[in-house]
This record gives structure tokens, sequence and C-alpha cells, in this order.
């Protein structure tokens, strides 16, 4: 009888032990379909969701590039749920073609990550982004500021059919609203440097003033700078753009190529450290609003100063 005792309990610690063992052991798969990797500030997200999740061996990344093309983009979401991912994060390019795939998976049970450009509606676990409406409007009052209450200024917006476009315009027409600034000439680049560069050039042959040059992202205002520098006028006018990536808005600046570069974080990190929560099996927030920093000439070199 003592024997048989002895036999079970060993039996019990072998069988917990291994249930231990496999626990620990869990893979768990995340897709990952970026909408582009043509642009730095992408190939950053990849990274920084790279680097967070390499830290957890347990998690295995599939990395997707839907290379700026939204029919891709939804096909790899429908690939995702097929494969029986255990969860997805998703950078949308647009948000309409890609709401029906994002809520398709979250409905059969596949938590979905949206980050930093929105879907519509609510069918999906979470949204990680920076508040690109804040981050317009403070864009407005910074030039409002910077010239003195009047100007003439060049938008060139990012895609209309993605929320940032559409919130960083909004949000900028308010931080201006009531002042003498003036938006002579808009058009939008797409989040395009090239595409910048060409609207920028029509702007410069329809406007002998121009005072400042509002991108949408960095790119954007570097194309702008490069059609005016091309134009022999770049002296005459500001540029400032959002994004501020070190080696891209944040050197602008330090250049003085850009007045002003907002910062827009990639939220790869957090998206990470959410996905650890949610297969933890805990409660995570619908939304996380990430914070911003704006950089000029005064102080980039000491790591710029919070949004407020
Ligand atoms: C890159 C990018 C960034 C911008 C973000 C908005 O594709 O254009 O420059 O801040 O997307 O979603």
């Amino acid at each position: 009888m003592k024997k048989l005792l002895k036999k079970l309990l060993v039996a019990a610690v072998l069988f917990g032990f291994s249930h231990a063992v496999h626990a620990a052991e869990k893979q768990y798969v995340v897709g990952m379909s970026q909408c582009n990797l043509g642009e730095p500030w992408r190939v950053q997200m990849n990274t920084d969701i790279k680097n967070a999740a390499e830290k957890h061996p347990n998690i295995k990344m599939i990395f997707k590039d839907a290379q700026n093309d939204s029919l891709k983009q939804r096909a790899q979401i429908e690939e995702f749920v097929s494969s029986k991912v255990d969860l997805i994060i998703v950078s949308p390019k647009e948000a309409a073609p890609l709401t029906p795939p994002v809520a398709d998976a979250y409905k059969k049970g596949i938590p979905v990550i949206v980050l930093d450009r929105r879907v519509l509606g609510s069918d999906y676990t979470s949204f990680i982004g920076a508040d690109n409406k804040k981050i317009g409007r403070a864009a407005g009052k910074w030039v409002v500021s910077k010239l003195g209450g009047k100007g003439d200024l060049v938008e060139l917006k990012g895609l209309m059919t993605s929320t940032p476009g559409q919130d960083r315009d909004s949000g900028f027409r308010e931080g201006i609203k009531g002042s003498n600034v003036k938006v002579v000439f808009d058009a939008d680049m797409k989040w395009l440097e090239p595409n910048a560069r060409k609207e920028m050039e029509s702007a410069l042959a329809t406007h002998p003033k121009i005072d400042l040059v509002y991108g949408h992202n960095d790119p954007g205002a570097h194309g702008a700078y490069l059609a005016a520098k091309a134009a022999g006028r770049e002296k005459e006018m500001l540029f400032i753009g959002i994004d501020a990536l070190p080696h891209e808005g944040q050197a602008y600046v330090k250049q003085g190529i850009l007045a002003a570069s907002f910062e827009y974080p990639t939220g790869g990190r957090e998206a990470i450290d959410m996905a650890l929560d949610i297969f933890a099996g805990k409660q995570v927030p619908k939304e996380v609003t990430l914070e911003s920093h704006v950089f000029t000439k005064d102080n980039v070199d000491s790591g710029g100063e919070w949004l407020k």
C-alpha cells in the first residue's frame, strides 16, 4: 500500500512538473501586417516590435508587408485568421477597407491590436497610437506663435483616407483658428516624399509668397524643402513636419532644414507589452494614447519637450 502511494506521489509530481514545463513553453504566434516598409518610420515600427518580441522566446512573430496596397493588407489579415495565429497586430493603410477583415478576425476570437492608423467602428481589441488631433493642434498653435499671428501656408497632407491625415488636418485648422495664418495651398501627398516634392513645385509656381510649409510627416516636409531649394526659395519659408525619428526629423531640425518636428511614437514596444498581457488573460484598455515631444533647434539636443 505504502509503495503504491509512493508511486502515485512520484507520478503526480512528474505530471505537475511536465505540465509546468509545458505551460512555460507555450508558444504564441503573432501576425503583424505592416501597411508598407517604404518609409523609415514603418521600418522603425517593425524594429521596435521585433526588439520587444525577441525578449520573449515564447513569442514567434510573423511579419507581412502590404506594400501600400489595402487589398493586399486585407488578404494578409485573412491569411492570419485561416492559419489561426494567436494574435494580430495591424497598422492599416486605410480605415474603411481594413475594417471588415479586422472585425471578422476579432469576432472569430483572435485578439487584434490596431496600431497608429485606425479602422472604423469598435470591432478590435485595442487601439494604440498618439493623439494626431492634439499634435495637429499643437503644430497650428506653434505656427501662429512663430509667425506672429499671420502668414501664408502650404499644407501637405497625409493620405486623407487614413485617420492620421484627417486628424492632423482638422487639429491644425483648430490650432490656427482665430489667427491670420491662412492655408493658401493644400494637397494630399499620401505620406510620400516624392509626391510632396511635386505638389510643392505647384505651390511654388502659383504662390510668390509662402511663409511656412506644414507637412503631415517629415518625409513630406523634406520633399517640400527640396522643391523650394531647387527653386532657390528655401530661405524664404519655414518647414515643419511630424514623426521626429532621431535619424530623420530630429536630424533635419539639427541641420536647420526643419524648424520643428512633432514626435509620432511607433507604439511597437507597447503592442508587444499588450500582447503579453492578453496572453496572460489580463483585461487591456480599448485605447492607449501615446505621448509626443516637440523638437526645435532650441531643445533638440536636450531631448525635446513634451507636448502639453
Ligand atoms: C508612415 C507614416 C508616418 C506617419 C504615419 C501615419 O507610413 O506616413 O510618416 O506619421 O504613417 O500613419
